[in-house]
């Protein structure tokens, strides 16, 4: 059942606290500030008030944000969504770090690159990826039970003097479960004791088929410290990007996922938000989890204030009200009031539900006693 402590009820009417109990009191209930009240007093003493009741419902929120399904014709190939995922050691980083550097235009090789966990390189051959650096493999469980999906391809690193390792097999295990396909990067094949085929082999194990093993699973040798084998990589990524056939519709009101938040000191609540759908402009009003607010400025992966980030471009955007989580779902609305409303009512379902998990534990404690 719904329910609404007293403060915050006081608070949502713009009413002062005492005014609100001296009501319930008038009504027969003795209630202090902090005490839940059932949605049905809530709304006699709302009336009472002289205010309207709208309540919101999940269905409201949900219908709030539910854009129109876009129409084939106003759909456009946006970029692949990459992430790189791989047992400790194997070079994700210092892979991830040589594309980047491999790929940086001459103006901005002297500049500082900021770090905003994401960010987008071209191939030789003209195509844009979009990588996400962050998610460990943490960060993509919750992300994915959040029900942000926000890669398209996987490249399972792994390295060629090591083998299969536990978190290769989580990888593998995400990658499956997230229904997205792979490809297998065999790094540090410049080393004398690189075993490539060991790597398939062991692969095999976990029903992951190589092309070399005559599967269907693309998978290249590479060196993130000489450099070989990485255009082979992102042609590769290229190439299963092409059969996947990505679109968005970049006209539209966006929607992405938060890969990173955090409350920077100088800038305050800042989010590394992926557009999924849509446009996100300077001056868009959302609603992103149990936050809300108003785009200040967006920062792409460059460091560059941009005006507006299209699908697929990932964007630091400052202007939020407070710091969102990783994962949660950015929703571009029509009105500042409707982005509030539907993240304190986010909140507050938020607050419920642990506190009925928190009485659960406690009841559970409390037969165990017994
Ligand atoms: P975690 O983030 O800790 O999981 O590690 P990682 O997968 O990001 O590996 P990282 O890039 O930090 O590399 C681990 C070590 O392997 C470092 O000492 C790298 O210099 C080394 N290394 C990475 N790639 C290569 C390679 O292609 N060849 C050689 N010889 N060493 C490599
Ligand atoms: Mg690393």
């Amino acid at each position: 059942p719904e329910a609404i402590t007293v403060a915050e009820l006081a608070n949502r009417m713009a009413e002062r606290v005492a005014d609100v109990v001296k009501s319930l009191m008038q009504s027969g209930i003795m209630a202090t500030q902090n005490q839940s009240i059932d949605a049905d007093t809530a709304e006699l003493i709302i009336e009472e008030f002289g205010h309207r009741v709208t309540r919101v419902s999940d269905a409201d929120v949900e219908d709030v944000i539910k854009t129109a399904d876009d129409k084939p014709e106003d759909l456009r190939p946006r970029p692949p969504v990459i992430t790189i995922m791989g047992h400790v050691d194997h070079g994700k980083t210092s892979l991830l770090d040589r594309i980047r550097q491999a790929n940086v235009t001459a103006g901005e090789a002297g500049g500082i690159t900021q770090h905003i966990g994401a960010y987008q390189v071209q191939t030789k051959g003209g195509d844009i990826l979009t990588f996400l650096d962050t998610p460990g493999h943490a960060a993509f469980t919750s992300m994915r039970s959040r029900g942000a999906q926000v890669t398209d391809i996987v490249v399972l690193v792994v390295a060629a003097d090591d083998a299969v390792m536990p978190q290769t097999v989580e990888a593998i295990n995400h990658a499956k479960a997230a229904g997205v396909p792979m490809i297998v990067a065999i790094n540090k094949i410049d080393k004398p004791s690189a075993n490539p085929t060991k790597v398939r082999t062991d692969l095999l194990q976990h029903e992951v088929v190589v092309e070399q093993m005559s599967g269907d699973v693309q998978d290249v040798e590479v060196s993130a410290h000489t450099g070989q084998g990485l255009d082979e990589l992102l042609e590769a990524i290229a190439l299963q990007a092409e059969l996947l056939e990505l679109k968005a519709n970049p006209d539209r009101a966006a929607e992405g996922a938060v890969i990173e938040a955090q409350l920077d000191v100088g800038r305050g609540p800042v989010a590394t938000v992926l557009v999924q759908n849509g446009t996100l402009k300077q001056g868009d009003i959302f609603v992103v989890g149990e936050q809300y607010g108003k785009v200040r400025a967006l920062i792409n992966d460059k460091g560059e204030r941009v005006a507006e980030a299209g699908p697929s471009v990932p964007v630091e955007v400052l202007g939020l009200n407070g710091t969102p989580e990783a994962g949660d779902v950015l929703n571009v609305t029509s009105t500042e009031a409707q982005a509030r409303e539907i993240a304190e009512y986010r909140a507050h379902a938020a607050k419920e539900k642990r506190a009925a998990a928190g009485a659960a534990t406690t009841l559970e404690q409390l037969m165990k006693k017994a």
